[in-house]
């Protein structure tokens, strides 16, 4: 696991349906679908939600896939809220469907057959539209036609994001007058107020459809500065978890070092010390068990998680079922707070959950929750500061929060 990623520590059939409504808009490559039930959810679902594509780069093919889900404070009058999960390319239903969208899964043991969903009381969608976009591409289910579209960054990915607005609100001109917040936790918050300068730089210069833009809300947001990763040094001692004499040797080794490649010996050991220490503890939670990160691929396992990890598996085989169950991740216990994390991996990888959805045949054959430096990402913003001292100062609104 990068630097990156463990700052953001994100906790954590094949029957053709009705094809998608294809709308074709001038200039807005897009496909939506509206969504009335979901495999796993008993019934019709009691709130609107529609799925889609929104073109972002035509040049290399790349496709958006989005989730939209109305207010259910009545759309019109409600706050529109885009919102970004973080990384490495973590798809967005880790957002939607384990932290603030209308239904999650229910935390019970995979048996093969397609997890079960419920509401979730405290979905934001009671208050407010949000649009759940996968991004950067290449997370969740958007994907690109050439391998060339992979090749993104900070920079491509927020003008990207900007366009996907663009785009949609020219498809759904009904929520133009909404008032329109940017919203993102970890990576994608590093993102979030340098997609708010550029659509405000856009507002300026008259780009059509104006977008009633009002502020933006981070959760744990990167900052692209030394302080993301430094902080941990300090934050742990406070809790705790760290002995006022380690708390010391390293601010005595570490002064004005890169936390993340220290040249100083002496600060790289404490560091190691560091590091292993806090592996010990649920980093997001430290109340929580410690239970290891669910998500696939074997490049998680540079973690020192990945040593329950792989105890788990050798107790207790995996149940690979369909097709795309290629990388299953490491099956977590029960009681653990990633389980639903594991469980969205069998749910999103069902031919009944993608005919719903309406995913594009040929695109993305398996879906993982999130990467591990699989795909190209450019760290091109560096620090995010200035963006949220200009947008603040231009009269938005913000919410950092942790
Ligand atoms: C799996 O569990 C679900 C939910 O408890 C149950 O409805 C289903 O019959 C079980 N399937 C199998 C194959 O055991
Ligand atoms: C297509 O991908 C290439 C390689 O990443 C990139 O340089 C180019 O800007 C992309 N095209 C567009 C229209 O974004
Ligand atoms: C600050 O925001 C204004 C208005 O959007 C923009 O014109 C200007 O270039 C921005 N400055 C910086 C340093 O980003």
């Amino acid at each position: 696991m990068n630097g990156r990623g463990l700052l953001l520590l994100c906790l954590f059939l094949s029957a053709a349906l009705t094809p998608p409504r294809q709308l074709a808009v001038a200039g807005a490559a897009s496909s939506s679908k509206v969504v009335t039930s979901l495999p796993g959810f008993q019934g019709q679902l009691p709130f609107h939600l529609e799925t889609g594509y929104v073109e972002v780069d035509e040049e290399n093919g790349t496709e958006l896939f989005y989730y939209f889900v109305e207010s259910e404070a009545g759309a019109h009058n409600a706050p529109f809220l885009l919102w970004l999960t973080g990384g490495d390319r973590c798809s967005v239903l880790s957002g939607l469907a384990l932290e603030i969208g209308p239904f999650q899964f229910v935390a019970e043991p995979y048996n093969g057959t397609v997890p079960r969903l419920q509401i979730n009381p405290y979905s934001w969608t009671k208050v407010a539209n949000v649009l759940f976009v996968d991004t950067p591409v290449g997370a969740g289910f958007s994907f690109s036609r050439r391998p060339e579209g992979y090749h993104v960054g900070e920079v491509s990915t927020s003008l990207q994001l900007h366009e996907l607005l663009i785009k949609w609100f020219t498809d759904h001109p009904e929520f133009l007058a909404n008032p329109l917040y940017i919203g993102g936790d970890s990576l994608a918050g590093q993102l979030v107020p340098f997609i708010a300068q550029k659509i405000s730089e856009g507002i300026e210069a008259g780009r059509s459809p104006i977008l009633n833009l009002k502020g933006y809300l981070v959760g744990n947001p990167g900052t692209g500065e030394n302080i993301d990763i430094s902080s941990r040094v300090p934050y742990a001692h406070g809790l705790g978890i760290i002995s006022d004499q380690l708390y010391e040797t390293i601010l005595g080794h570490c002064q004005g070092e890169d936390y993340m490649n220290p040249r100083n010996t002496l600060c790289a050991q404490s560091l190691g010390t560091f590091n292993n220490l806090r592996s010990e503890v649920m980093v997001a939670q430290i109340l929580l068990d410690n239970c290891v990160y669910a998500s696939p691929r074997p490049g998680i396992e540079t973690d020192k998680s990945a040593g329950a990890a792989r105890k788990i598996l050798s107790e207790e085989a995996v149940i690979v079922t369909g097709k795309r169950v290629k990388h299953p991740p490491p099956r977590v216990p029960l009681g653990c707070i990633s389980y639903t994390a594991y469980l969205s991996y069998f749910w999103a990888n069902d031919e009944l959950t993608r005919d719903a959805l309406g995913i594009k045949d040929g695109t993305v054959d398996e879906w993982v929750r999130c990467h591990d430096g699989d795909l190209p990402y450019a760290v091109d913003i560096g620090s995010s500061i200035k963006y949220h001292r200009n947008v603040t100062v231009n009269g938005y609104r913000a919410l950092v929060y942790r």
